[in-house]
Order: C-alpha cells, then sequence, then structure tokens
C-alpha cells in the first residue's frame, strides 16, 4: 500500500517509535516512513556512531570509558545520514560510511554505554529535535516520546519478549557471519534492557500517552497493519 499523505489536507506529524533493544522498531519505522513519505531516522545509529569514534580514540574499552574526554568532544563529532539509492540511508560518522562497523555486538554494547552519558544524550537530542523542526518525520529510539518529541502526535511503544528478541537478534548476527551462541545473546538482550531502563539521564520508558504494540506473537505484516490503523487514526483525527 502507498499511502500518500503529503498534501495540503493532511498536515504532516511526528511519529515518535520507542522500545526495548531488538524488537523490530527500525523494520517497523523504516517501512512506515516509506509507505507515507516521511523521514525515517535512526537514533540508535547516532548512538552507535558516537561509541564507534571513542573506541577508536581510546577512550572506550569493554571495560573502561573516559567520561570526560568524551563529555567535552561530543559536540565536535559529526553525523550524518546520508540516503543510498534504495531509499535507505547510512550513517556516517566525521564523513565516512559507517554503516557496517556500527551493527556489531560491540557497538550494540558500546552505544547502550555511552548513552548514559548525560552530556552525549544533551547533544544528540539536541541534534535529534533540529530534525524534527519540519515534521513529517518517524524517529525511533529510547526517549523519543518522552524527551526529544514529548509533544509528538503519535507516540508508539513496542516489546516483545526478551527471547524472542534474542533469537531475531541472533539470527540478524548469523546471517552477517557472526558467531554467536544463543545464551549470550539473550544475555546480551537482558543486560541491555536493564541499562536502558535503570540509567539515570532518560531511562527507557513508555510516555503516558504512547500506543503499546507487543509484536511477540505478531507476523510483520501484522505488526505494519496495526502501525498503519494508528497512523491514519492520528492524521484523521487532526
Ligand atoms: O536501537 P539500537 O540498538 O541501535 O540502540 C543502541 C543503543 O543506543 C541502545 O542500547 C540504547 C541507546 N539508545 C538510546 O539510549 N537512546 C536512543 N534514542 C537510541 C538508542
Amino acid at each position: 500500500m502507498n499511502l500518500n499523505v503529503d498534501n495540503e489536507l493532511m498536515k504532516k506529524i511526528i511519529v515518535a517509535i520507542d522500545g526495548f533493544s531488538s524488537c523490530g522498531k527500525s523494520t517497523m519505522a523504516r517501512a512506515l516512513a516509506r509507505e507515507v513519505g516521511y523521514v525515517y531516522v535512526d537514533t540508535g545509529a547516532m548512538y552507535r556512531a558516537v561509541a564507534l569514534y571513542c573506541y577508536r580514540k581510546g577512550w572506550m574499552s569493554p571495560d573502561a570509558m573516559d567520561e570526560q574526554q568524551i563529555a567535552e568532544q561530543v559536540g565536535s563529532i559529526q553525523l550524518e545520514f546520508k540516503l543510498r539509492d534504495d531509499g535507505n540511508a547510512d550513517m556516517y560518522l566525521n564523513g565516512e560510511n559507517v554503516e557496517t562497523e556500527i551493527r556489531t555486538l560491540e557497538m550494540s554494547n558500546g552505544a547502550s554505554r555511552v548513552s548514559t552519558l548525560g552530556a552525549v544524550r544533551r547533544e544528540l537530542v539536541r541534534q535529534q529535535q533540529l530534525m524534527g523542526l519540519k515534521k513529517g518525520i518517524v524517529m525511533d529510539g529510547r526517549d523519543i516520546g518522552t524527551v526529544v518529541f514529548p509533544e509528538a502526535e503519535l507516540k508508539v511503544f513496542l516489546t516483545a519478549s526478551a527471547e524472542v528478541r534474542a533469537q531475531r537478534r541472533m539470527q540478524e548476527l548469523l546471517a552477517k557471519g557472526e558467531t554467536v551462541v544463543y545464551a549470550e545473546v539473550l544475555a546480551n538482550v537482558k543486560e541491555r534492557d536493564d541499562r536502558d531502563q535503570n540509567r539515570s539521564e532518560s531511562p527507557l520508558r513508555k510516555a503516558h500517552d504512547a500506543k503499546v504494540i507487543d509484536n511477540t506473537d505478531l507476523t510483520p505484516d501484522q505488526q505494519q497493519d496495526r502501525l498503519r490503523e494508528l497512523f491514519l487514526e492520528t492524521v484523521t483525527s487532526r
């Protein structure tokens, strides 16, 4: 289905999608954006790129992080999304395409850790808010409906059981040729959930007015139908 909502009658809105890691937020958000002609922004990619930069600079290792350096330098890291021919966007870090490098388990962990830092969150939230000035945007992350766009017209909180998410994550990593063990991936999913929900800076929370989609037992099509329904309800009720 292709919904052309880019016209005078239907004002553009902001769609904020939050939820646990490996829930399929990005796939769902990207598909909606494409259907309705909106811009899609994957904020996790921004935290991942900052983590990659910190690793390269030696400010971060699997068990340590130089918080002061990161806080002082985060404003000078250049992050940019560039559209590919197929309509998807790649993450660029200081002009370099890092889309593949940021998708490893190591960078998932790095992003989760670097995202606990207030200075990093403030800088990335500032950049994300600028991206939404013209609306017509679908943004996914952990704090989009609560911090980045608390006034978003449509907020969705996506969830699924940790076991189902670990299975999906494992398939993705295997497909990329990474050697992974289910128990480790599950432990990693739970560790990230714990960190995302319990950090003091903008912890992952469902916004009070967010609509919940639990996709544990939903097919991708059913999930997309539900999101499309919510989107249409929102734009037509305005
Ligand atoms: O969505 P993802 O797995 O690519 O996100 C990577 C990490 O970044 C995740 O552990 C939490 C963090 N993150 C965040 O704190 N806030 C966001 N808006 C997006 C991601």
